[in-house]
């Protein structure tokens, strides 16, 4: 059985598949695996450091996956990008599925059974395999990193002799699991941490880290929590509600973070340009949630803009990526958990489960056609 691990082709992209740590425990399973060269360079792995671990490298993207049984990925591949891998090779990576159809059609043509990471289930057996937990973590620790660092002030109250330095004032907007983090890692920093959040079940994470929380507890609030433990859409009266909470607390806050998603819908704008608008010079927002549109009403997705009163407010993409070295590593983790439960440990070859509910959440194509019921497959359902 042959696994393969290619380059990421988006320049943007710094993460990689795999790690000297996921090669040594596929070869164990009894996997061959080869690796492109320079493909870990970015993520500060060497290509002697996967040859040291057992893997074979291989010169270019076409020689990677020649003959593949497991093409291992970060971002979804073309069909040209798998091209020489077996027929029906299992191709596993963050696939971005919701509006890439066509995309997903085109895979399905090359007969490749592609599996989509981030429709993992949530249940404890998945837990090691969850990719949107391993990089939304990491996201909301960089993301404070990241805001101290657009700070021109000091994060902890310091009381030195040339004077008293206060502590920031920072506010945390959706409180999943980057959020959580977000609020973590600001209290190490010093930082006095609100945060907010639609769901209920978030007011005693908050608290229990130390942090004050803050929200319109109303009707409406009590139910946001689908049975899936997502937030769902809010009603625009509650989201009136919210604003006028939000407005009265922005405008005394130093650095904003937010993170907040309902799932396939756009990110809910939680702060409008009025209330940039109070924020005083030098104050930052930070807003993850700018690959879905932004919680913000000034983010430009991919860019730091300072607004005329002088707020920062950055919509930098993939922030996981900015810690590519400790995203890489838990993704392959993540990738390697999964791998491992469709590989038969007797005859060390490639046994896919199709009637796993791990394999079955995640299939998008298989056999020439698109499978998964989101996308208009049917077979998965
Ligand atoms: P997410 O990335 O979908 O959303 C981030 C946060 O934004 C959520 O807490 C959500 O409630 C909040 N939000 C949405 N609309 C909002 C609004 N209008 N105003 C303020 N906040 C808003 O969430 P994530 O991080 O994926 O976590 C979702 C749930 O899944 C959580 O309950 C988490 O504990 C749970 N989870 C369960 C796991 C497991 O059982 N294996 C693993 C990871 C997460």
């Amino acid at each position: 059985m042959r696994i393969a691990v290619p380059s990421e082709t988006d320049s943007a992209e710094p993460r990689v598949a795999a790690t000297p740590e996921t090669v040594k425990k596929f070869k164990a399973l009894g996997a061959e695996i080869v690796v492109q060269k320079g493909a870990g360079f970015k993520s500060g792995v060497l290509d002697a450091d996967y040859e040291a671990a057992g893997a074979s490298l291989a010169a270019d993207a076409a020689a990677t996956v020649a003959d593949a049984d497991v093409v291992l990925r970060v971002r979804r591949p073309t069909p040209a990008e798998i091209a020489g891998a077996r027929p029906g090779a299992a191709i596993i990576a963050i696939m971005d599925p919701y509006g890439h159809e066509a995309e997903l059609g085109d895979l399905a043509k090359s007969g490749a059974s592609t599996f989509a990471m981030e429709l993992m289930p949530r249940i404890t057996r998945a837990q090691v395999m969850d990719v949107l937990s391993s990089q939304a973590n990491l996201a909301g620790y960089r993301a404070v990193i990241d805001g101290a660092a657009e700070y021109g002030r000091a994060l902890p109250m310091m009381m030195t002799a040339a004077g008293t330095v206060p502590a920031a004032k920072m506010f945390i907007m959706g409180v999943g699991v980057a959020g959580l983090q977000a609020i973590a890692t600001a209290r190490r920093l010093g930082g006095i941490v609100t945060a907010t959040d639609v769901r209920p079940a978030t007011k005693e994470q908050v608290e229990s880290l130390g942090a004050k929380f803050l929200a319109v507890e109303d009707d409406e609030f009590k139910q946001a929590q689908t049975a899936g433990g997502y937030a769902k859409e809010m009603s625009k009266d509650y989201q009136a509600k919210q604003a006028a909470l939000t407005a009265t607390h922005i405008a005394k806050q130093d650095i904003v973070i937010t993170t907040a998603l309902i799932p396939g819908r756009p990110a809910p704008k939680l702060i409008s340009a009025d209330m940039v608008k109070s924020m005083r010079p030098g104050s930052v927002i930070i807003d993850l949630a700018a690959e879905r549109g932004g919680n913000c009403e000034l983010t430009r997705p991919g860019e730091t803009v300072v607004t005329e009163n002088g707020v920062k407010i950055c919509g930098a993409l993939n922030i996981a990526g900015r810690l590519a070295a400790t995203a890489s590593q838990l993704y392959a983790k993540n990738l390697f958990a999964f791998v491992e439960t469709m590989i038969d440990k007797e005859t060390k070859s490639l046994a896919i489960k199709w009637d796993d509910e791990l394999v079955k959440a995640t299939n998008l194509t298989k056999d020439g056609a698109i499978v998964h019921p989101n996308f208009g497959g049917a077979a998965a359902a």
